[in-house]
């Protein structure tokens, strides 16, 4: 079976390695989301803004924040944001995000095992941005983003594209060119060093991270009690395009981003 490069089958769960993974790589991260040619500014987080709507006077979770920039953006636009993450480095750029926006937020260090600790429908909005990857299991941890939340309350979340796992980049007389490669149902856990998670000796740092599909996460959000009222694959905005037409090229040919939006029954 053909894999993308740096990338094989592993057995046992995503969790601790993928968050230690994190911790090493937060440097590498915090540069990848600096840079103004970025796939998440250009194409994610506009999308994901749009699906959050007006969120004035909300009550907001972001779990597996790390730097938080949702969450900054969250408490400016007016709600009151919540944020957790394992991995203390990206906490600290959080907290230095906030005070530069001159905003205030309620951050703790953790993984979604910490869910349980917080209070029947405590919030109105529970995010999962770019994070569901590295959690070993979903459907408890939609159960309880379900308790968390008020009547009207419901999850937004983030995914690399489900399709774009099963993608590698190719070389041709053309340019780079993305290819879907082994099946899309062969789900698993997969470890990977490539793109953040290589050190500064050029060592790959392993990272382990879930291969589902659409279904499973839907499956998991309905077996939880969700009812999915969006579901959005977006394409590059225009000044996107102007920005990074490459990777904005390579979207239009297979998206990078899943979003989903689930409402409680
Ligand atoms: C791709 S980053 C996304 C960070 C942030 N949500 C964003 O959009 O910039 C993945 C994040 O998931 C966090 N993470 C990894 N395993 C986790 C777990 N089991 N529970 C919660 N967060 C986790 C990592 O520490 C890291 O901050």
């Amino acid at each position: 079976m053909l894999l993308p490069p740096h990338t094989r089958y592993t057995d046992g769960p995503a969790d601790p390695i993928s968050r230690e993974a994190w911790a090493r790589a937060a440097g590498n991260y915090l540069a990848h989301c600096a840079r103004e040619r970025n796939w998440n500014k250009l194409i994610e987080i506009p999308a994901m803004r749009r699906l959050l709507g007006d969120v004035r006077g909300k009550r907001t979770l972001e779990v597996g924040c790390g730097p938080a920039h949702y969450s900054v953006w969250l408490a400016q636009q007016g709600a009151e944001a919540w944020g957790l993450d394992p991995v203390e480095a990206l906490l600290d750029a959080a907290r230095r995000s906030a005070e530069e926006a001159g905003v205030e937020l309620r951050l703790r260090q953790g993984g979604v095992e910490c869910l349980p600790e917080y209070l029947d429908g405590q919030f109105d909005i529970v995010l999962f941005p770019m994070v569901l990857e590295y959690v070993d299991d979903i459907a408890g941890t939609f159960r309880e983003a379900h308790r968390l939340l008020s009547p009207e309350g419901f999850v937004a979340i983030s995914l690399v594209h489900p399709m774009r796992s099963f993608s590698v980049k190719h070389e041709t007389e053309g340019g780079e060119e993305l290819r879907i490669v082994s099946g899309y149902v062969e789900r698993g856990v997969i470890e990977w060093s490539m793109w953040i998670m290589v050190d500064e000796e050029g060592n790959g740092i392993p990272c382990k991270s879930h291969r589902r599909t659409i279904e499973d996460y839907v499956e998991a959000l309905v077996g939880a009690g969700f009812l999915i009222e969006a579901l959005r694959e977006p394409d590059a905005s225009p000044e996107g395009w102007a920005v990074d037409p490459r990777n904005c090229r390579e979207n239009h040919h297979c998206p990078d981003f899943l979003l989903l939006k689930a409402v409680k029954r």
